[in-house]
């Protein structure tokens, strides 16, 4: 089975010719299923591009969503509207565990940066808290931003644990997500974001959940596919836990350069 994996595509920066190339390029890895690990594009085109995509590949399409799927609307909001229709593009977290095959299962959750690691008086300001509704209460308040990004980064990880705790035994487990379990994980330009980055480029609540289930099930080998920095890297949490996050290589830009990041074998 192939699963053709991208994140970060960013779509919305595409002009319609560039678009229908890409999708060329999706089709062209023959996938049996594609997976797309959130910033797919913004909150009113990011149901569009899951949709165009599962057409192009005719293959169900399974994702996450990622900060920017939110921009200029809510989380819930975005959250429902990926869920409305019955579509071949589905979003993870709203499923049960999906059994690929005999050996392999998958699971989904967006994941949230969430200001539990790094410098907490970081100096670097996202665009998230201007142009997502849930911040407009933290937006100028540094301290209930965090409070607000620890309670989002929480959810997810409670999202992930009911979700894992559903899931069959399997030998090969594949968890989809957005933002970087583990500081470790969030590469940039070949390096470890740093200290200003890491608070709203890691989930440490998903890499608490990530790490103990890998701990408890020593004979399931877990793949992490994320992205969220833009950076590709590879960083072994556990002995069984594997952490790909998706990325362009140094001095390429990612935005308006949407890439397949690899074509899995499963
Ligand atoms: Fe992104
Ligand atoms: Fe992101």
């Amino acid at each position: 089975m192939r699963a053709t994996w991208c994140t970060d595509l960013h779509l919305n920066f595409l002009r319609p010719h560039a678009l229908r190339a890409f999708y060329d390029t999706v089709a062209a890895e023959r996938p049996d299923l594609v997976l797309l690990s959130g910033d797919i594009g913004e909150s009113d085109s990011v149901v569009q591009f899951v949709d165009e995509i599962a057409e192009a590949a005719r293959c169900e399409v399974y994702f996450v969503l990622g900060n920017h799927d939110y921009y200029r609307s809510g989380i819930r909001i975005v959250r429902e509207a990926v869920q409305r229709a019955p579509r071949r593009a589905r979003w993870l977290p709203a499923l049960e565990p999906v059994r690929l095959s005999d050996r392999v299962v998958l699971v989904g959750v967006d994941g949230w940066g969430d200001a539990r690691c790094g410098d907490l008086d970081s100096k670097v300001l996202l665009s998230d808290w201007q142009l997502i509704e849930d911040f407009r209460k933290a937006r100028t308040d540094r301290d209930a931003r965090n409070e607000t990004l620890q309670r989002l980064g929480a959810n997810e990880a409670r999202t992930l644990a009911a979700l894992l705790a559903r899931a069959p035994a399997t030998e090969q487990l594949l968890v989809l997500t957005h933002v970087p379990p583990f500081p470790q994980a969030c590469w940039h330009a070949g390096a470890q974001s740093d200290a200003q980055w890491l608070p709203w480029f890691t989930c440490i609540a998903t890499g608490e959940v990530l790490a103990a289930h890998a701990a408890k099930h020593p004979d399931t080998r877990i793949t992490v596919l994320c992205g969220h920095t833009h950076g590709h890297g590879v960083y072994e949490a556990a002995p069984n836990l594997e952490v790909r996050t998706g990325g362009w290589p140094t001095g390429v830009e990612g935005y308006g350069n949407p890439i397949v990041q690899a074509t899995l074998e499963l």
